[in-house]
C-alpha cells in the first residue's frame, strides 16, 4: 500500500506544505478555515508523518533494542517486563529480538538494530564471543549487558550474585544432609553456567563430597534426557535453571522413582510456575523484574549523559525452600 505523503496533503487540502506542517506541528497559528482543510484531508488520505526524518535530524529514535538468547524461557519474560515498563515511562520503544542461543543469529539481529538506529541496547548473550558488538561499543554503541556479561567486552552490566545464590543452595542442602550431588548444568559458553560451575566445584572439593558436573543447555528436554540416562541417583540434582529442573522431575518420576523421597531436585531463576510444579521446587530466586528495570534505567542514563560507562549492578539471590528436597538424616 502507497503512503500518502504530505505533499499529496497539501495538494489535496489546496495549501502549501509549510501550511500542512504548520498544522501537523502546531509550530505556528494557521487560520480555523484552513487547519479544518487539512485535517480533513490527512483524514481522507490516511496520512501519518514519518518519524524516520525528525528521529534522524534530532539524531534520535527513542528505540531501545533488546537481543536475548531464549523466548521461550519465562525467565527473560519478567526481565523484559521490568525493562519495558521503564522505558515507556521514558518516551522509548523496545525492539525485542530473540537470537535463539544461536551466534550467527545473534550477529544479524545487532546488524539490524543496528541499521534501525536504535540508541542503545539491552544485550543477554549467546556466549560466543560477539567481535561486531566489541567493535560497535568501540564505536560509541551504548550497551548494558543483562544477566550475562561476555568476558573479555567492557560495558555495564546488570547481574545476579550467582556467587552468592549457588553457595546458599549448596549450604542448605549440605547442612540438609546430602552427600552426594549431580549438577545439570545450562549452556557452557554462558556466563551464568560458567559461574554456577566454578562455585560448585568449589564448594563440592572443600566439603570433599561425591559430585559430577555436567554441562548440557537451559532447557526441559536437556534435564528431561539427561535425567533418563542416570543409572545410580545421587541424595541432590542440582539444575542449572528450573526449566532442566522441571524436565528432570518428570524424568525421575517416570522411572519409578519419587522426588524428595528418593531424590532432592534443585532448579535456578524461581520462575512463575516453580510453585506449581508437582512438587514445588526448591529454586534460587533471581529479582528477574528488578533486573529488567535496573538496566533499562542504566541504560537511560548513559544515553541521556552521553557517555561511556562501565557500571556493574549485582542484585541479590534469594534461597526458596519448597517440597522438591528433603531433610536427610545425619
Ligand atoms: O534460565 C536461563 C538461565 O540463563 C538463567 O539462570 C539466567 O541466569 C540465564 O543466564
Amino acid at each position: 500500500m502507497n503512503r500518502p505523503s504530505i505533499k499529496e496533503v497539501a495538494k489535496k487540502a489546496g495549501v502549501s506544505i509549510s501550511t500542512v506542517s504548520r498544522v501537523l506541528n502546531n509550530s505556528a497559528p494557521v487560520s480555523e478555515e484552513l487547519r479544518k482543510k487539512v485535517e480533513a484531508a490527512v483524514k481522507e488520505l490516511g496520512y501519518y508523518p514519518s518519524n524516520i526524518a525528525k528521529s534522524l535530524r534530532k539524531g534520535k529514535t527513542k528505540t531501545i533494542g533488546f537481543i536475548l538468547p531464549d523466548i521461550t524461557n519465562p525467565f527473560f519474560a519478567d526481565i523484559v517486563r521490568g525493562a519495558e515498563d521503564f522505558l515507556r515511562k521514558k518516551g522509548y520503544t523496545l525492539i525485542l529480538c530473540n537470537s535463539d542461543q544461536n551466534g550467527e543469529q545473534e550477529i544479524q539481529l545487532l546488524e539490524t538494530l543496528i541499521s534501525k538506529h536504535i540508541d542503545g541496547l539491552l544485550f543477554t548473550g549467546t556466549g560466543s564471543f560477539n567481535l561486531l558488538l566489541e567493535e560497535k561499543i568501540r564505536k560509541g554503541l551504548k550497551v548494558v549487558f543483562l544477566d550475562r556479561i561476555i568476558q573479555g567486552i567492557n560495558s555495564s552490566y546488570v547481574i545476579v550474585d550467582n556467587k552468592k545464590g549457588m553457595e546458599l543452595l549448596l549450604d542448605f542442602l549440605i547442612k540438609s544432609g546430602h552427600k552426594s550431588f549431580i549438577f545439570i548444568n545450562g549452556n557452557k559458553e554462558t556466563f551464568s553456567a560458567k559461574i554456577r560451575y566454578e562455585v560448585f566445584v568449589e564448594k563440592m572439593e572443600k566439603a570433599k563430597l561425591e559430585y559430577k558436573h555436567y554441562f548440557t543447555n537451559f532447557s526441559y528436554e536437556a534435564g528431561y534426557n539427561f535425567a533418563k540416562k542416570i543409572r545410580k541417583l545421587p541424595h541432590a540434582i542440582v539444575c542449572g535453571n528450573d526449566l532442566i529442573a522441571y524436565g528432570v522431575i518428570d524424568a525421575i518420576e517416570e522411572k519409578g522413582y519419587r522426588v524428595p523421597d528418593d531424590v532432592s531436585v534443585t532448579g535456578f531463576d524461581d520462575i512463575l510456575f516453580s510453585k506449581h510444579f508437582k512438587p514445588p521446587l526448591t529454586t534460587i530466586r533471581q529479582p528477574k523484574y528488578k533486573m529488567g528495570m535496573k538496566a533499562a534505567e542504566l541504560l537511560i542514563k548513559i544515553i541521556e549523559e552521553n557517555k561511556f560507562l562501565n557500571r556493574g549492578i549485582i542484585l541479590e539471590p534469594e534461597l526458596i525452600i519448597r517440597k522438591s528436597t528433603k531433610e536427610l538424616k545425619k
